[in-house]
């Protein structure tokens, strides 16, 4: 049988992870480890560099995290599951890279230039924030991966990774395969409000919403605009509560776009009846949440386990590294 291929993927903590972060990639990342040798990092170094005034949370996500890994399904029996920052082999490769990246690549990197502008309730304007890519490239490198499954916004990131990877290897002799991006077909969820779902809006469902969190969060969803009374047909095309019977409960999707077209019942009752379909949906996961809650040193084992298994591979490579620089 040949080698697998090995993947690696990460989130930067910040903030709860929500129904996004679920069908966008947890689930992605969990259907891929059939088919390759995956690591999944939780990266908290990369939160540091948002959460730096206050980094005595970024622990407590990075533990969050970890329950939302594997309650989505990522497995340690199959896979790593680690945090970056148990790994210190990250960072020596991040002060290694970045002697060899240019400062151009980094300035020009459109989500750099985005946050940049966007953000204005912190101050970003700091090295490490400009050399997050390099951070993530060492990410990557360090366990030599072929694939990095990510969503669009991060091509630039992996884009950058490969560029680096192949001024290494041109420098120093080739020590790195050139990892590609794995981009998923997963559908994109949007807000509660139709917005981009994300923390910043607080428009999202956290994995860790309570039950009747989330039906609240459904009853407050907004629906077809032009939809004022019951009486009115509405148009499930335009309703993201639409969208949201396609992704969680696709048996009933058309049944409930045929039921909204004739005004057969109310966006009060679709939701109600939606917020039961999610959170059968989601039966599973919460099990797995409160096991996991409920017996914290299973966590434990598990990010200890994720950190060792890490921690060879990382280490294997930088010896490489360190003799392909310096000579044996
Ligand atoms: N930048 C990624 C995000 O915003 C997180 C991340 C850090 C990552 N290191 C990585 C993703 C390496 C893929 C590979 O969530
Ligand atoms: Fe949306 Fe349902 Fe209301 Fe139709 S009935 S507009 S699908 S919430």
């Amino acid at each position: 049988m040949a080698k697998k291929k090995r993947i690696l993927s990460g989130m930067r903590v910040s903030g709860p992870l929500h129904l996004g972060h679920l069908v966008g990639a947890l689930l992605n990342w969990a259907a891929l480890q059939k088919e390759y040798e995956c690591f999944y990092m939780i990266a908290d170094w990369h939160g540091l560099m948002s959460e730096y005034e206050d980094p005595k949370r970024v622990p407590h996500f990075a533990r969050e995290y970890a329950i939302d890994y594997i309650a989505s399904g990522l497995d340690s029996e199959r896979s790593v599951i680690f945090i970056q920052s148990d790994v210190l082999q990250h960072a020596e490769l991040h002060l290694l890279l970045s002697t060899i990246t240019p400062l151009g690549w980094l300035e020009r990197c459109p989500t750099y230039k985005e946050q940049k502008e966007q953000i204005q309730d912190r101050d970003l304007n700091t090295y490490a924030f400009l050399g997050y890519p390099v951070l993530q490239a060492a990410d990557i490198l360090v366990y030599r991966a072929d694939y990095v499954p990510v969503g669009d916004d991060q091509v630039p990131h992996i884009e950058i990774a490969r560029e680096i990877a192949r001024r290494f290897n041109h420098l120093y002799g080739t020590v790195f395969p050139e990892p590609q991006a794995l981009l998923s077909k997963t559908p994109r969820l949007l807000g509660l409000d139709r917005r981009k779902m994300s923390k910043s809006y607080d428009n999202f469902i956290a994995l860790a919403d309570p039950p009747q969190t989330i039906r609240q969060k459904i009853a407050g969803m907004f629906t077809d605009p032009q939809r004022k009374r019951k009486s009115d047909p509405g148009r499930p095309q335009f309703c993201n509560v639409h969208t949201y019977y396609e992704i969680f409960a696709p048996d009933e999707a058309p049944e409930v776009a045929e039921k909204c077209r004739k005004a057969l019942w109310g966006c009060t009752e679709c939701k109600a009846h939606l917020a039961e379909r999610l959170l059968e949906y989601l039966a599973p996961l919460i099990s797995k949440r409160n096991e996991l809650l409920a017996n914290p040193e299973l966590v434990t084992e598990v990010l200890k386990k994720g950190a060792q298994r890490a921690k060879e591979v990382a280490e294997a490579t930088m010896s490489q590294v360190r003799s392909a620089i310096f000579g044996a």
